[in-house]
C-alpha cells in the first residue's frame, strides 16, 4: 500500500507544506499576496444597497421645503403668542371708519386665566381673586398699573395675604387690549366698576416709563384719597 507509508514521511519532512521555514513555501506566500493585493487595490468599493448617495434633486427640494416652511412660520406664526387666535373684530364707528374692538374676555381668558381662574376666585394661597377685589374695583389706575408692569410681594386681597410673583404685560398688551381685559375684570363675576379707556391706559403708560413690579405699599400710596 503505496498512500500509507506515504502518509507519515510527508509531515515528519522539513520540505512538506505544513511544516514552517520550508523556503518554497514562503516564495509562494509572498508571492500570492503579491497578486491578490494588486488585484484587490484595483477594485471598486463594492456598492451597498441602501447607502448609495441621494441624487442632487433630493437635497435641492428639501432646502426649498425648509426654506418654505421657514417662511410661511415667520410670516403667520404670530411669534408663538397666545393672542395669536384672538377674534379681533372689526366694527363700523361713526363715518364708516372701521376700527378693531377688541374683546376683554377673550384677552382674559388667552392671558390671565391660568392664574386667576375663569371665574376670577383665583387659588387659593397662590393667587389672589379677582372677584371683590379692592384692588380692581376701586379707583381703575390701580388695575392698569397692576398689569402693566406686574406685582409682586406680601398683598392682602379680601382680607387674605398672598405672596407672589405676577409678570409684567407692558410689553405683550396694547392699549386697547389692557384697557378691555381691565374693563372686563372690572365688570365680571359680579364686579360692577366703570369702564377704562384705551387713552387712560395710554397716559398711564406713557406716564410710567418703565419700571419694577410694583409691591403692595407703592400701590397703595398712588391710590386716591378718599
Ligand atoms: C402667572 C400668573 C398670573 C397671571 C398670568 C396674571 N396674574 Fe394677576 N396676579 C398674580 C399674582 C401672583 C398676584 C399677586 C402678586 C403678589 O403676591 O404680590 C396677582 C395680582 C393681581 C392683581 C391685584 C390683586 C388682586 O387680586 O386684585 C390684579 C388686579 C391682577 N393680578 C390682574 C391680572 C390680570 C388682569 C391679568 C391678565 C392680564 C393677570 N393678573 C395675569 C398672578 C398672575
Amino acid at each position: 500500500m503505496p498512500d500509507e507509508s506515504k502518509k507519515p514521511q510527508d509531515s515528519s519532512s522539513p520540505q512538506s507544506p505544513g511544516s514552517p521555514g520550508s523556503e518554497f513555501r514562503d516564495t509562494d506566500t509572498t508571492h500570492v499576496n503579491e497578486i491578490h493585493q494588486r488585484i484587490v487595490a484595483r477594485e471598486e468599493e463594492e456598492p451597498e444597497e441602501g447607502f448609495e448617495p441621494p441624487p442632487w434633486w433630493v437635497w435641492a427640494i428639501s432646502v426649498l421645503i425648509l426654506f418654505a416652511m421657514g417662511f410661511y412660520l415667520g410670516r403667520y406664526g404670530g411669534s408663538w403668542s397666545t393672542l395669536a387666535h384672538e377674534v379681533e373684530q372689526p366694527a363700523v364707528e361713526g363715518g364708516g371708519a372701521v376700527k378693531r374692538v377688541v374683546k376683554g374676555d377673550q384677552v382674559y381668558a388667552a392671558v390671565c386665566q391660568t392664574c386667576h381662574q375663569a371665574t376670577g376666585i383665583g387659588i387659593s394661597g397662590q393667587y389672589p381673586p379677582l372677584v371683590g377685589s379692592e384692588w380692581v374695583t376701586n379707583d381703575p389706575e390701580t388695575p392698569v398699573r397692576v398689569v402693566l408692569f406686574g406685582f409682586e410681594g406680601p398683598v392682602t386681597v379680601k382680607g387674605t395675604t398672598y405672596n407672589n410673583k405676577m409678570p409684567p404685560f407692558h410689553d405683550k398688551l396694547s392699549d386697547d387690549e389692557i384697557a378691555a381685559v381691565v374693563t372686563h375684570i372690572r365688570s365680571s363675576w359680579g364686579n360692577a366698576a366703570k369702564e377704562v379707556t384705551s387713552e387712560a391706559v395710554k397716559t398711564l403708560r406713557a406716564d410710567l416709563g418703565t419700571r419694577a413690579p410694583w409691591s403692595a405699599s407703592e400701590l397703595q400710596a398712588l391710590k386716591p384719597k378718599k
